[in-house]
């Protein structure tokens, strides 16, 4: 897909497609009273009828016959101009790719209407939504009615914006394609993405944007006593041995301590042991989301340059039962010297993201956020509309969940109080890894605390926000690529 800033559009210009936003408010002004004039007054008739009036995600498809260069005129209601964002034109954006789409039709322009978010924002705002909108993942069908029509050229005219909306485009443009690179990794069924593919892959990638990677195998894990972490792993021991991997983004000249980003990445979730019921079993191989989150993060943090040191840590394994699976009543210890007695091998998420966090210790970071598919009790208290989110320190907390507002992947924070301890006490260690039903989000948090209080943490709860059941106007069915556009925004305010 190419996406370029149109500078000499005119309304003759011959094309097959125009797509114009238009505010509720100002339907026909400025280019859009334009088009209204040469068809004759159409415009103004669908809205006097109130048939399109503008509103946010009204629309309305005209054949020009000839009155003007587009052969078809496609109008996006956007709802009031007051209530412009970012994420307004991102979605605009996504629903003109997708117009095109349906109408097969390659290549289009697209109009932004005047409004006032900055120009740069914007630029990488239209981008990301046309890119975003039109991911799909056919890698295994080989019997197709229709090959999905794929995007040529999209020309956007955004007259009142200024030259940075160019840059924002091209920065648009390598966001989405590292939130492509997450899905694509996430959607991909459990028996190709196992988790030696997923340390290849995020080697190949680290070696095309210029990142350090270093890819730690069950024996180097071992040496480092990551006892929980091989916990997890041990059901599938001799099948698919687990990964511990590393990214490193130093770029020269960037002083200072790194920031530090986890993700959970299980390749797929049968419960071990505690076996989990078998029916929507299948979409446990989006377990490991939050590991390509950081995966795709730390491709588009280098493919942007951004000056400040991070680190991407992904302990990657699959939770099976077998002869050699962690028992419930099995008592692990983590690299740090806590033992954990487990109660349901099913709560493997933050037994592996217990190592990792230790781990990260050693980096002095001067933040840690962790994303994990970490409960189902997540999505039941926050469905799929928001990301949970914990921590040990409200100010990082803070700096944290304002990434997430700018970058439109909201969460909403929980609280972590020190009673909630009490519900993970084990008779026999220091610690168990349930916490039962009540308050599912936070308990599994309180445990990950207790691997952090080195540094200032925040935890970000993806289970509901992962993967998308019905599609929206730039996150089609399937893997949404969460938290990869959050995680730039962080480290983007950290530059
Ligand atoms: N990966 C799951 C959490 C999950 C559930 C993600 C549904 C997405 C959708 C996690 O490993 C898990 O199984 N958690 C258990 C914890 C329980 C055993 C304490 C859960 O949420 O039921
Ligand atoms: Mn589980
Ligand atoms: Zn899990």
């Amino acid at each position: 897909m190419q996406l370029s800033r149109s500078a000499s559009f005119s309304l003759d210009t011959p094309s097959p497609l125009l797509i114009l936003g238009a505010w509720e408010d100002k339907v026909l002004d400025g280019r859009l009273g334009e088009v209204d004039v040469k068809l004759g007054g159409a415009i103004a008739d669908l809205q006097a009828r109130g048939t399109f009036k503008a509103k946010k995600n009204q629309s309305v498809d005209l054949l020009t016959l000839g009155r003007l260069g587009a052969r078809r005129v496609v109008l996006l209601g956007l709802g009031k101009e007051a209530d412009a964002s970012p994420e307004v034109l991102r979605q605009l954006a996504g629903r003109a790719a997708k117009a095109a789409v349906a109408h097969k039709e390659p290549a289009f322009v697209l109009v932004i209407p005047a409004n006032p978010v900055a120009s740069k924002d914007a630029g990488q705002a239209v981008a990301e939504g046309a890119a975003l909108a039109t991911w799909h993942f056919s890698a295994y069908r080989t019997e197709q009615d229709e090959p999905p029509v794929e995007l040529g050229s999209i020309d956007v005219v955004a007259e009142e914006a200024d030259a940075t909306f160019e840059a924002g485009i091209s920065e648009g443009l390598l966001i989405a394609d590292a939130v492509r690179f997450s899905r694509n990794l996430v959607q991909a069924p459990p028996n190709e993405v196992t988790p030696t593919v997923l340390a290849d892959r995020a080697a190949a990638m680290a070696k095309q944007v210029g990142l350090t990677c270093t890819v730690l195998d069950e024996n180097q894990i071992a040496d480092l006593k990551m006892g929980a972490f091989l916990g997890v792993a041990a059901g599938s021991r001799g099948a698919q041995p687990p990964r511990f991997i590393i990214l490193e983004h130093r770029p020269d000249g960037a002083t200072g301590d790194p920031l530090v980003l986890v993700g959970k990445g299980v390749t797929f979730d049968s419960g071990g042991i505690s076996i989990k019921p078998a029916d929507g079993m299948e979409k446990m191989k989006y377990d490991m989301a939050g590991g390509a989150a950081v995966i795709g993060a730390m491709q588009a943090i280098a493919a942007l340059k951004l000056p400040v040191p991070v680190i991407g840590l992904v302990p990657a394994t699959e939770n099976m039962p077998s002869g050699s699976a962690t028992h419930p009543g099995d008592v692990l210890t983590a690299m740090n010297g806590k033992t954990i007695e487990i109660v349901n091998t099913d709560a493997e998420g933050r037994l592996i993201l217990a190592d990792a966090l230790a781990y990260a210790t050693r980096y002095k970071p001067r933040g840690v956020v962790d994303l994990a598919t970490l409960t189902g009790a997540c999505v039941v208290a926050l469905g799929q509309q928001a990301i949970g989110l914990l921590g040990n320190d409200q100010a990082w907390i803070d700096t944290v969940r304002a990434a997430c507002e700018r970058a439109n992947e909201r969460a909403w924070q929980l609280p972590l109080w020190k009673e909630y301890n009490d519900q993970i006490k084990s008779d026999i260690a220091d610690m168990k890894n349930s916490g039962g039903r009540a308050a599912g989000t936070i308990t599994a948090a309180a445990m990950l605390a207790k691997f952090a209080e080195d540094y200032n943490w925040a935890h970000l709860d993806i289970a509901g926000t992962a993967w998308e059941d019905k599609g929206r106007p730039y996150t089609p069915k399937g893997a949404t690529g969460v938290g990869v556009r959050l995680l730039v925004e962080l480290v983007r305010a950290h530059a």
